[in-house]
């Protein structure tokens, strides 16, 4: 099946990769011209073009009002989409995916919402974790495509849910490092060095993929982007909205929301989250 893909950032670009690797046809554009220029991708230059003779599309934009522009600019371009299959692998909103959902099939075309889970390495090794919701025949029919880009699938069901699910796990990736970043100045200004308090923490409460992944960062304060405090931010935000919807309290989520607030606040929006450890070092005054 000839693929369009739309959105070369930080986990875009590996993906669409893996499956121009794996033999697929595949045709890529963005929004930002460049980046699909440097890609070694074939690509296009405009929307229109991708949507002439690919069969499925997928997405791999910002937030829910990127999506909604995307989708939106499809349907504007007039073109016959009868028949083809979108995918959305952005994360967003639940009620976005039903609403995107509910256009593409009004125009009698298919939908697919498969957030990820897992960041730019596991996005390179083709190991992410993808919870896909939308109609299960389309599932099965894509899922080979999905078994390029990760190692486990979980059909979820009706449309939101796999957004849903996206947000429950980043509520725990984005307290879970928050918790790490307090316990580590907890520890440096103890007296105990950073290193060390990380190494015990490894193999003690903090042991975890979170940990494994971000250690070198939290050690070094090198935060090159794998996933961006303004992307934490915004899930964290979704996750508080949702539990206001469904009358949860996130009363950690909402700390945690803050603190990646006061992050974006110093202009540390567009590194790695684990760059949310400065605002730990300035609330406890260590340079
Ligand atoms: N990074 C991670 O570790 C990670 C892990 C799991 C899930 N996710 C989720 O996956 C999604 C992508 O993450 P990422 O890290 O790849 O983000 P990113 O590096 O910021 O890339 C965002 C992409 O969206 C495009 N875009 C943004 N607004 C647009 C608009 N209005 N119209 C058209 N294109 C637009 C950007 O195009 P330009 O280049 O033109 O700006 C870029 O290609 C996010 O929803 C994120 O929450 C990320």
């Amino acid at each position: 099946m000839k693929i369009g893909w739309i959105g070369l950032g930080h986990m875009g670009l590996p993906m669409a990769t893996n499956l121009y690797n794996a033999g697929y046809d595949i045709k890529v554009w963005n929004r930002d011209i460049k980046k699909a220029e440097k890609s070694g991708l074939p690509y296009v230059k405009n929307l229109e073009e991708l949507l002439d003779d690919r069969e499925i599309i997928i997405t791999m934009l910002f937030d829910s009002k990127s999506v909604e522009e995307v989708y939106e600019k499809i349907l504007e371009t007039g073109k016959d989409i009868k028949g083809k299959i979108f995918i959305d692998m952005t994360t967003i909103y639940p009620d976005t995916a039903k609403k995107i959902a509910e256009m593409l099939i009004k125009n009698e075309a298919e939908f697919l919402e498969a957030p990820v889970i897992g960041s730019v390495i596991p996005a390179k090794k083709g190991l992410l974790t993808i919870v896909v919701s939308g109609d299960e025949k389309i599932f099965q029919k894509c899922k080979e495509i999905f078994s390029i880009l990760g190692k486990e699938i979980f059909y979820m069901g009706d449309y939101g849910v796999a957004s849903t699910m996206k947000l429950v796990n980043n509520t725990v990736l984005g307290n879970f490092l928050t918790a790490l970043c307090e316990a580590v100045i907890l520890a440096e200004k103890s007296g105990i060095p950073r290193e060390k308090a990380i190494k015990v923490l490894s193999h003690g409460a903090g042991k975890s993929m979170i940990l494994e992944a971000k250690k070198d960062k939290l050690l070094h304060e090198n935060y090159d982007t794998h996933f961006s405090v303004n992307l934490i931010h915004k899930d964290l935000g979704y996750a508080v909205d949702l539990g206001q919807e469904k009358k949860v309290p996130l009363l950690i989520t909402s700390t945690s929301h803050q603190l990646y607030n006061s992050a974006r606040a110093y202009n540390l929006g567009d590194l790695d989250f684990s760059a949310v450890l400065e605002i730990f070092k300035k609330l406890s005054n260590i340079s």
